[in-house]
Order: structure tokens, then sequence, then C-alpha cells
């Protein structure tokens, strides 16, 4: 059955500027990192991409490793801006990058500008899109010079096959030389893309205020800590929870009874102030200025939903603040 974007989408949801550039992004952003690895899991991946734009989420954020196998999310998403979101794609935002292993021998991983470049392509083909509107380089690479790496994401954009570029997971003096050297070659960077949570707060150590200084918005990944931030792990392990499953990156041994304990509390006071637990921690990510938007993932539309409802309960009172200082702490 053909679709039709609910004609509302726009009305609740939060659009915050990227830094200082011209794009606006959704408070919340939808990734594919998980859940979305090929034709398996078309119809809940597309069913999600639908709930999430249905609620105002413009922006979908794919790499080209996305899977499994890789590549596979990157298929996926072409297949669904083919065949749903085609009338839409002005009103998209879809991101990609590239910086780990794709695929064998030197030119696979890193930051050359053969691997970038090359990987660009093919995740454009993969996608079936003309350009993609962010490209980034996925992490930094210590065996190739930065300067090199921000020179092929200024040729992606000069070449017009991404609208903008962007860095993930560089450390704030890495970030800041990437930076600078973007800046100086005419294509700057808008966005950085690190990890951030209540339980992984690397950021808060000078990477969030240069950000803020250097006028580039943050994207920040993983806000739920892959789940564990929510009410999934209260009771045990569920089946179907990312920590029962084949993912490499969260395992059974991550849910401690140490971890589970603070849950248990911050949920009590999630549920205090009228939220879930993942609305609580949604919200706590964006109270930091220089945060554009979070980038969450999901296993199915209702987790998305839940997301989206954070928006409705951003604020915090110092006590609040304190007491999850407190419970973060103990
Ligand atoms: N740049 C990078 O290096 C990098 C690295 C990692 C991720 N990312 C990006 O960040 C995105 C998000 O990462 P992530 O998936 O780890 O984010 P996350 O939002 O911290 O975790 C998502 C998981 O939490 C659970 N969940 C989500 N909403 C829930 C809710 N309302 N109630 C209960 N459980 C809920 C689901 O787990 P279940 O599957 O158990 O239901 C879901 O798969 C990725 O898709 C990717 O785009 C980027």
């Amino acid at each position: 059955m053909k679709y039709t974007a609910n004609a509302k989408r726009y009305e609740s949801m939060i659009y915050r500027r990227c830094g200082t550039s011209g794009l606006q992004l959704p408070a919340v952003s939808l990734g594919l990192w998980h859940n979305f690895g090929g034709k398996a899991a078309y119809d809940n991946g597309l069913e999600m991409l639908k709930t999430a734009f249905d609620l105002g989420i413009t922006h979908f954020d794919v790499a080209n490793n996305y899977g499994p196998p890789p590549g596979a999310a990157e298929t996926l998403m072409g297949m669904a801006l083919k065949k749903t979101f085609k009338p839409y794609r002005d009103e998209l935002i879809i991101s990609t990058k590239a910086g780990y292993h794709m695929w064998d021998g030197p030119y696979g991983d890193g930051g050359s500008r053969k691997y970038l470049l090359s990987s660009l392509d093919q995740s454009l083909k993969r996608t079936g899109l003309d350009y993609v509107d962010i490209f980034y380089h996925h992490r930094p690479d210590e065996n190739t010079p930065i300067e090199e790496s921000m020179r092929a994401l200024n040729q992606a954009v000069v070449s017009g096959k991404a609208l903008y570029v962007g860095i993930s997971n560089y450390r704030p003096k890495e970030a800041k030389i990437a930076i600078d050297i973007l800046r100086d070659l005419g294509t700057p960077c808008v966005i950085h893309q690190p990890r951030y949570s209540m339980l992984d707060r690397w950021v808060e150590d000078g990477l969030l205020e240069l950000l803020e200084a250097e006028g580039v918005g943050a994207i920040t990944f993983s806000p739920l800590a892959k789940g564990i931030l929510t009410d999934r792990y209260l009771n045990g392990i569920p089946k179907d929870s990312r920590a029962a499953g084949a993912s490499p990156f969260l395992s059974v041994s991550d849910i401690t009874d140490d971890v589970v304990g603070k849950v248990k509390r911050l949920n009590e006071m999630a549920k205090g102030r009228g939220q879930s637990m993942a609305e609580m921690a949604i919200a706590w990510n964006l109270r930091q200025k220089a945060v554009t938007s979070v980038l969450i993932g999901a296993s199915r539309p209702a987790q998305i939903s839940d997301a989206v409802a954070a928006l409705a309960g951003l604020e915090f009172s110092a006590e609040e603040l304190k007491l999850i200082e407190q419970i973060l702490g103990e």
C-alpha cells in the first residue's frame, strides 16, 4: 500500500540548529546500526522508518559497515528510499560514514583518501542516492594524516556526492585539527558524532566545550547505552533484547547487578517525572547546549515513539540533576 506521511509530522518535533550551520536536525534522530540488516529485517525496518518520519524524525544515520553483513543497512535504506520515501527525499537527511573495516586489503579501512572516496561511491550505489546529506569520517586513523582524511571529505562535497561533512569518535585534540583544516578548505565541519550517555561521559571532558566554541553541532550516539538505560533489563535479560542476541557490542556480562541497581533507582526517578527511563535518559542527553540531536537505535516502532515522547519533558531541576549525579556516583 502506498505510504503517505503523517500530515502533522512537523508539528511536535523540535528541530535544533547544527552548530552555527544552516542545517537543522530533529532533536531525536534514528540510526540503522542494529536491526536493519538486510531483507530479513526489511518489514520491521520499514515500519520503524515510517514511524520515525511520521513523528518528524527527518534524519536517518547509516554507515558503510552497518548490517550485518556490512552494507546491508545501506541496502535496506536504499530499498526504503526507492519504494516508500522517494517523494520525501528532500525532506530527509541521510548520513553515512567510512572509517572502520569494510573490505579486505589496505584500502578498505582507516582514513586514506582512497578508502573514504571509494567507500562513498559504494554507499551511493547501495542506497541508490545521487548524494548523501552528511558524510563522516567514522573514526580517527593514526596512520593517516588528518589533513588527507579531511581533504577527502572536502572532495566529497566539491564533487557533489555529499552536502555536509562531519567527524565521529574524534577526541578534542584531533577534532580541533580536523575542524581547522576543513574550515581552511572552505568545507566547514558541521557535525561531530560521539558516544554519550549517563554511563559514558567522556565528551564532558572538553569535547562539548570545543564543539560549542567552534560552532560545530554534536549528535550523540547510544544515548540509552545500547538499551541499558531503559526498562529493558530491570527484571532479567529478555530473549529478544540486544544483550541476549548476537551483537558483539553488548552482551549479558555487561548487564551487571551494579548497573541494574543504578538504572532501577533512575527508573524510579523517571517515573516521578512522569517519564520512562528511556525518555529521561534522552532528555538528560539533550540538556547539553552543544547537543543538536540524540541518535537512538530501536528494535520496534514503539521504542521510537517513546524516544520522541522525551521531548515533552526536557527540563531538569537542579535537585533532579544532583540526584542523578548521586545515583551514578554510588
Ligand atoms: N559513530 C559511531 O561510531 C557509532 C557507534 C554506534 C552507534 N552509532 C549510531 O548510533 C545509533 C544508535 O546506537 P544504539 O542503537 O547503540 O543506541 P541506543 O539508543 O543507546 O540503544 C538502542 C537500543 O536500546 C533499546 N531501546 C531503545 N528504545 C527503547 C525503549 N524506549 N525502551 C526499551 N528499550 C529501548 C533497544 O534495544 P533492544 O534491541 O534490546 O530492544 C535498541 O535497539 C546507531 O544506530 C548508529 O546510527 C554510531
